[in-house]
């Protein structure tokens, strides 16, 4: 190969396993395995047997008869989460009215394994076999025995239903991500645990982290009553289920690169030009490097001579269409080679057969809040020791495979960190406080944390919650608005935004815009150049700012009769369109469940700008110089912040504004931006901006 490769000394840990039984044919043809639609009913059922969780079929079930909570353990594609709701059923854990549930962190794992499921056990997805993500519940309450949810949404169900009566068994699985919502739901689990002795508890990973959670579930403030003489063991049990695995060679390069991306995809057709056949895994970050190495493999690809190209190459995100998302899981076709480019999705949530090459770049999207500046950002930023061999681990399911790890050995020696830092030490706590707060935990910093959250983080979390007049002085959630605003599925900045909407009269335009700022973009990227995309977009913009100028595309929407055609022409991504009727629709409903007045204001856009100051008045910024597409410093800490390329404020740069979020790349961006007048600022939020 033409870069300079030196084998790495480690295998993967632990072996990465195997479907196959060891008197089967060693290799087998790609995607045998692979295909949803290749096999029938008959094929679906052998293959469920092959896979390794099936050996501890009984031993499960029989642990999860005599312990309370059951910890397992398995590599990646071993059947835990698609073959442990079933066990359970079959094994009566579904009757008499009651239902198996299973988290995900991720949503697009929660719809592709729920279809996966529904797909063994020949059902439609959405009676027996359901789902429930944020705004989109494919469940029948009367018929549903298996349902997958986000860790998120089992959260906001136990507002209702603190006890989580509907469920015998919960599976948390993906534990070892460590996401927010995952930390907070196993100290809430074990809470009710106490009052419901009945409820089982399954909590799954892919690594052997186990032992720190059993002892979490093992240790107890309270001295526990002594376990009954038929009740089940208090004392969590742990199985690791075991597999063969096959080899990975491991390279890691000679020298360290500066550009992952370039060297990633040189790696690719270096593997396609010199390694035998077999589909290749990439782990990039996120959409735009993802998107971008697909188009440069895609332009190589056609550069190829005729005889050499056969490369089908493939993003994986999340936020991709259902149809692209069934290209990734379907058969690679014969004499193609598959490259599939994916976020760390693919790491050990999604399992995609019949890879052989692993490309890691070493780099992951994480999220990092920083207490001092409020500031919470997506960061590209390297990934663990323990991640690393994961990616590894996804090159030997089917047969020997390799890994390309594009940095050096010394580096993964002495500098990589051994694990990854749970998400709740390093994420912005609103949301968390106020949901721990709605459900009657008052002493959020004595809960019984996996991991304690910092003292700063917290603290920043009570202030702004005060702020927001959603805690009192006590930082009790007394009022009907704190109430309110933990009962919405939305950060509370967009929740009490949208109540302001409701006092002012202007509820309708504030669930509109909410529904545009809960998807990414709404422009197609891609087609057209820049300039075509900024006229697009002039046709609707308005001085006010990018909230407003979302309010006349959904008119323009409407007007147009929700036509396709109408986005083709104005570049807009016609389902993100669709996307946002739907969120609209469900934020409507649940406004109305609220008990919220639901009004429009028709062309008073001064009044929409004032409902959402009302909740995003700790994102006020005051321009500092014109030059350079305006330089902004924020209110409350003064850091240098500018106007998006993106925004259609970017070259009107008015004098005060607030903004939604911020990106950091080279410096601080705010994406969508209003126009704003400082007098708002005492009047809304006299409490914040006293001086
Ligand atoms: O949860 P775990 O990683 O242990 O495995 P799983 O997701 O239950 O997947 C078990 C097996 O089911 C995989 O090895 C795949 O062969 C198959 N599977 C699939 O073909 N398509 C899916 N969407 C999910 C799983
Ligand atoms: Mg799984």
């Amino acid at each position: 190969m033409s870069r300079f490769w030196r084998p790495g000394s480690e295998r993967p840990q632990p072996s990465s396993l195997s479907v196959l039984e060891d008197d089967e044919p060693g290799f087998l043809p790609f995607s045998t395995l692979a295909s949803n639609s290749s096999y029938g009913y008959g094929g679906l059922e052998r293959h469920r047997q092959r896979l390794p969780v099936f050996k501890y079929r009984t031993a499960i079930l029989y642990l999860l008869e005599t312990h309370a909570t059951t910890i397992i353990v398995g590599e990646t594609g071993s059947g835990k989460t698609t073959q442990i709701p079933q066990y359970l059923k079959e094994a009566g854990w579904a009757d008499g009215g009651r239902v198996v549930v299973c988290t995900q962190p991720r949503r697009l794992a929660v719809q592709t394994v729920a279809s996966r499921v529904a797909e063994e056990m020949d059902v439609k997805l959405g009676e027996e076999v359901g789902y429930t993500i944020r705004f989109e519940d494919l469940t029948k309450s009367a018929v549903t025995r298996i349902k997958f949810l986000t860790d998120g949404v089992l959260l906001r169900e136990m507002m209702d239903d603190p006890l989580l009566s509907k469920y015998s068994v919960v599976m948390v699985d993906e534990a070892h991500e460590r996401s927010l919502s995952t930390d907070m739901l196993l100290g809430l689990l074990k809470k009710i645990q106490r009052r419901r002795p009945e409820l089982r508890l399954i909590i799954s990973s892919a690594t052997i982290e186990a032992k720190s959670i059993a002892a979490f579930f093992n240790q107890s403030k309270k001295k526990l009553p002594a376990s009954r003489d038929f009740g089940p063991s208090r004392e969590p049990a742990i199985l690791s289920v075991e597999g063969r695995g096959y080899d990975v060679q491991i390279h890691f390069l000679e020298e360290p690169v500066s550009n992952y991306l370039q060297a990633a995809v040189s790696t690719v057709l270096d593997i396609h030009n010199q390694e035998p056949m077999g589909d290749v895994l990439v782990f990039l970050t996120g959409q735009d490097d993802i998107d971008a190495a697909v188009q440069m493999l895609t332009d190589e690809a056609q550069n190829l001579a005729a005889h050499r190209s056969g490369l089908l190459v493939l993003p994986l995100y999340a936020g991709l269409s259902r149809a692209e998302q069934e290209l990734v899981f379907s058969p690679t076709p014969r004499g193609k080679r598959k490259v599939v480019i994916a976020t760390n999705i693919a790491e050990t949530s999604l399992t995609l057969e019949g890879m052989v090459y692993v490309v890691d770049s070493g780099f992951s999207k994480q999220r990092f809040y920083n207490p001092i500046t409020d500031i919470e950002s997506l960061v590209v930023a390297p990934i663990s020791k323990a991640s690393a061999r994961q990616r590894a681990g996804r090159a030997g399911r089917v047969r020997p495979g390799k890994c390309f790890r594009l940095y050096t050995e010394e580096y993964f020696e002495s500098e990589m960190p051994l694990e990854g830092i749970p998400e709740m030490q390093r994420s912005n706590l609103v949301s968390c406080v106020i949901q721990l707060k709605a459900l009657g935990i008052d002493n959020i910093l004595g809960f019984d944390w996996l991991a304690s959250p910092s003292p700063e983080g917290m603290i920043r979390a009570l202030e702004v919650l005060y702020s927001l007049g959603i805690l009192d002085e006590d930082s009790k959630l007394t009022s009907p608005t704190g109430f309110q605003v933990a009962e919405m599925p939305l950060d509370p900045m967009l929740s009490r935004m949208i109540i302001s909407g409701s006092q002012f009269g202007c509820s309708e335009e504030m669930i509109i815009i909410a529904a545009f700022l809960s998807l990414q973009s709404i422009w197609v990227i891609g087609r057209g150049t820049q300039k075509e995309l900024d006229e697009a977009k002039q046709g609707f913009a308005v001085a006010e700012g990018d909230h407003i100028t979302y309010l006349n595309v959904y008119k323009g929407f409407l007007l147009s009769g929700k036509s396709s055609q109408w986005c083709h022409k104005n570049l807009i991504n016609y389902q993100a369109m669709k996307k946002v009727l739907e969120i609209r629709e469900q934020l409507h409903k649940l406004v109305q469940r609220l008990g919220l007045v639901l009004k429009s204001c028709g062309q008073d856009t001064q009044v929409v700008r004032k409902a959402i100051t009302s909740g995003f008045f700790a994102h006020a910024c005051r321009l500092e110089s014109s030059s350079h597409g305006g330089m902004y410093k924020t209110i409350r800490t003064s850091q240098e912040v500018y106007i998006h390329p993106s925004s259609v404020l970017f070259r009107v740069t008015p004098k005060w504004v607030v903004y939604h979020s911020l990106v950091s790349t080279d410096c601080q961006y705010m994406r969508n931006v209003i126009a704003v007048d400082s007098s708002w600022f005492t009047e809304l939020a006299p409490h914040f901006f006293q001086i």
